[in-house]
């Protein structure tokens, strides 16, 4: 096998969720040209226009509605999945939602609803989608961590968003090291400030909140969808087989500086 055919996931079934976003779609995309047989996930079902669009351009798509924070959900959809495509290669955990509010203000359903999604969700999804993954000791899980993960983000206030963040880090981390014997690899991407319609608004709304991003982001631009997607697509191939555990920044520098 090539360098370059390590890289590949043909014939592997990668589910992604949150894959009507921008991250998520991106994903998709890059994953289905890679050859896989990409299941697109998300609890909105315009979720379905993003599979249409690889089976379109001659990839290879499904999709599917749940919600990752409702563990019912996420096993009742595990199960259609595999009953659809007989089984879960590779696994991309990158649903999430963020907002803004002061650390004093949060009341306890703010608190709640982040953790929800961002935390309970991610591992709901992982131990749903790698079950199969430990039973047959091959398999490879990426969820999204951020930036704000690792580093205290300015100016933006949502202190919930950044814990959940921190512990989708380190879930990946525990994971990864107690799965690292049979064969299934947990690694984290932790995505800087990205080129997502969120982001947009905020340069429209607040110029100046984005003027300081870019000052803050060592390559002086925002990081797009599309070499986050580079990095998952990594991590789920062969070519990462010897990386688990770890939380790869894609980041521009943000982190380091
Ligand atoms: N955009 C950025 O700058 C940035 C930076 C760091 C990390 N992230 C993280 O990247 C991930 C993707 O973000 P994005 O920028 O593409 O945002 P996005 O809002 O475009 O996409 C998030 C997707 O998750 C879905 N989702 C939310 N809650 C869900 C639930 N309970 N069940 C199923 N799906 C749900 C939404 O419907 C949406 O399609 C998120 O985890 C986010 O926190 C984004």
């Amino acid at each position: 096998m090539s360098a370059v055919d390590k890289l590949r996931l043909d014939d592997r079934v990668a589910v992604v969720t949150g894959a009507a976003g921008g991250i998520g779609s991106a994903a998709c995309r890059h994953l289905a040209s890679l050859g896989a047989s990409v299941v697109a996930a998300d609890r909105d079902e315009s979720v379905r226009a993003v599979a249409e669009e690889i089976a379109a351009a001659g990839g290879r798509a499904d999709w599917i509605a749940f919600d990752v924070s409702d563990s019912a959900s996420v096993d009742a959809a595990r199960d259609e999945v595999l009953s659809r495509h007989g089984r879960v290669d590779a696994l991309f955990a990158n649903a999430g939602m963020s907002y803004e509010r002061p650390g004093a203000e949060h009341s306890d359903e703010d608190w709640r609803r982040v953790m929800r999604i961002n935390l309970d969700g991610v591992y709901f999804t992982i131990r749903a989608f790698a079950a199969g993954m430990l039973e047959r000791g091959r398999g490879a899980v990426v969820a999204t961590s951020s930036i704000a993960g690792v580093k205290v983000v300015r100016p933006e206030l949502h202190v919930g968003y950044d814990v959940s963040k921190a512990g989708v880090a380190h879930m990946c981390r525990v994971l990864g090291v107690e799965w690292a014997r049979r064969g299934v690899r947990v690694n984290a991407v932790g995505p800087g400030y990205t080129d997502t319609v969120m982001l947009t608004e905020v340069g429209i709304k607040q110029p100046e909140v984005m003027a300081r991003w870019m000052d803050d982001q060592p390559i002086g631009r925002l990081v797009s969808p599309a070499e986050i997607a580079n990095a998952v697509g990594f991590l789920l191939s062969d070519a990462a087989s010897g990386i688990t555990a770890q939380l790869l920044m894609v980041d521009g520098g943000y982190s380091a500086a």
